[in-house]
């Protein structure tokens, strides 16, 4: 017989050799929570191993990740303020603004993202405007650009708008523009499903809805075709990036995306999917060294540039040492 498969994955010199996928420290985006007012890390109970991080602690843990060489940090905010009108997103002192120039001043290299989304900042839980018991496509707009605006003011790379609001990349897009902030990025999540998944993040960030739900703006996870559809405008509207969430369970999308696109795809392990391997790991269950690298090649091999984890650090530490 000619084709012998064993052959190449005799040994793991051999399997080395012809690996066709890789993933490395700086294909890895880390997410963080930022609590304003705090001044010691205050554990999320759902995500063992992670924290909300007071502003004074984030040198440390930007120079941590810089020093794993993770590609970017991704910052989410808790403010001590909500109110209906969101003011507290695009207050020049706001939490996230403030954080961005804490990391800046640490780690100027660092790539610093944002999440662009009000659901933290106003009392009843939802990413936009409320109009009656109604989400606000087109009120929320302005917002989110003023909230962008002033991310990409206070230093942010990129801005990630995560409300699910039609035309948000366009909007925001625009509002960078006119503003003279040409070089600010904007790495959309276009194709975000709405998911169970989400549910320890919204117990981190205190942004679970007051009522109701997010299936109104966030994707139907059965349609596809639906999700194709917003990648295909927000190419249109000029996004930087493209991003599928969940990640896990949407690999197809992942697939998907990338065929369709030179854009840098980004997949979201989400909360959910964290808190899963975590569980199972505490329990003796799986090995979690060995199931997250192992789902992160799996990202990659569906086509994913980019990882956002909350494994990012662990992951790094893993990689660099093998
Ligand atoms: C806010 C936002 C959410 C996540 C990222 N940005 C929550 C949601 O849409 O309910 C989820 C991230 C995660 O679960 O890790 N709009």
């Amino acid at each position: 017989m000619s084709s012998r498969l064993r052959r190449m994955r005799r040994n793991e010199s051999l399997r080395k050799l012809v690996r066709e996928t890789h993933v490395q420290p700086s294909d890895l985006i880390y997410p963080i929570f930022v609590r304003e007012g705090q001044t010691e890390p205050e554990p999320i109970l759902s995500m063992p191993g992670q924290y909300r991080l007071p502003i004074n602690r984030l040198s440390e843990t930007a120079k941590e990740v810089e020093g794993l060489g993770i590609g970017a940090l991704l910052i989410f905010g808790l403010p001590s303020r909500k109110d209906d009108g969101a003011t507290s997103c695009y207050d020049p002192n706001g939490v996230v603004q403030q954080a961005i120039r804490e990391v800046k001043k640490a780690t100027p290299n660092l790539v610093v993202m944002t999440d662009v989304c009000v659901c933290a900042y106003m009392g009843h839980g939802h990413c936009g405007v409320l109009n009656g018991q109604e989400i606000d496509n087109d009120a929320t707009l302005p917002l989110l650009a003023r909230m962008a605006l002033s991310h990409a003011r206070a230093g942010a790379d990129v801005v990630a708008p995560s409300s699910m609001m039609d035309e948000q990349v366009g909007a925001i897009r625009t509002a960078l523009d006119t503003e003279g902030l040409k070089d600010t990025a904007v790495m959309a999540y276009s194709a975000k499903f709405s998911s169970a998944f989400y549910g320890p993040f919204r117990e981190a960030a205190d942004s679970a809805p007051s009522f109701g739900d997010r299936a109104s703006y966030q994707h139907d996870y059965a349609n596809p075709r639906h999700a194709r559809r917003e990648l295909l405008q927000d190419i249109e509207e000029g996004a930087d990036i493209l991003m599928v969430k969940p990640g896990l369970a949407y690999l197809d999308v992942v697939l998907r995306a990338r065929e369709l696109s030179d854009l840098p795809i980004a997949a979201y392990a989400v909360s959910g999917e964290y808190s899963m391997i975590k569980a199972a790991a505490e329990r003796g269950w799986l090995d979690e060294k060995k199931i997250v690298l192992e789902t992160l090649t799996a990202f990659r091999r569906a086509g994913a540039d980019l990882i956002i984890t909350y494994h990012a650090k662990e992951a790094s530490t893993w990689l660099n040492n093998s």
